[in-house]
């Protein structure tokens, strides 16, 4: 069984995020093949990076207790699902943060993208992926884009998510992609050391 870590990257009062990850949890709960972590930012109180060294120059070595504690807990996952809302057209500022508050610990494992907002946050996962590729990542192809027409759907006539097919066949293609190279990357981590 692989961990597979979700995290929620809006710490706003009455944030949208908790729909999808709700939504998000709700689906895991249909699979064999991974368990899934929610890592909430709120309750991690992250700084902004503040660290003496860039990550890559202190060999991903951590001064600040609530990185190095954020750290152990990416450390755990052998995969990740990210949920960003868009902000400016990008990945949102707690969100960037958190990539930037561990390093190592991210390495060679795969992650995927759930978007909402306007044009369902596809400016930010596609930010997503070049950040993830730089912490030397594998963002994956499937993604959920939540548009404007499920976002309104939700916020203004009490719909579900679960009330969209076409969401729930993303999130089942996003889950099976996700676990191929959550598999196939934990082996090769395991036959390289790391
Ligand atoms: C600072 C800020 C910037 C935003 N920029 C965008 C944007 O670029 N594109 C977009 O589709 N929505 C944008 N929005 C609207 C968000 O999609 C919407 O507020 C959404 O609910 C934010 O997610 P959250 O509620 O989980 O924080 C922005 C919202 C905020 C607060």
């Amino acid at each position: 069984m692989l961990n597979i870590a979700l995290i929620v990257g809006s710490t706003r009062p009455n944030r949208f995020a908790d729909k999808p990850k709700d939504w998000i949890v709700e689906g895991a709960k249909a699979r064999t093949d991974f368990t899934l972590e929610v890592l909430d930012l709120r309750d991690f109180k992250l700084p902004f990076f503040e660290e003496p060294l860039p990550p890559a120059f202190a060999k991903g070595v951590f001064t600040n207790p609530a990185a190095k504690a954020w750290g152990a807990r990416i450390a755990t996952a052998d995969g990740f699902i990210a949920l960003t809302p868009e902000y400016h057209h990008a990945m949102s500022a707690v969100l960037k943060n958190a990539f930037e508050s561990a390093y190592n610990e991210w390495m060679n494992k795969p992650i995927a993208f759930v978007g909402y907002g306007g044009v369902g946050a596809a400016r930010a996962v596609e930010n997503g992926r070049t950040v993830a590729i730089e912490l030397q990542m594998a963002p994956i192809q499937r993604a959920v884009h939540i548009g404007l027409e499920p976002f309104l759907g939700v916020i203004r006539e009490g719909r579900t998510l679960e009330s969209y097919d076409h969401l729930n066949q993303a999130r089942t293609a996003l889950f099976d992609q996700l676990m191929w190279w959550a598999k196939a990357l934990k082996a090769a981590r395991a036959a390289t050391g790391g």
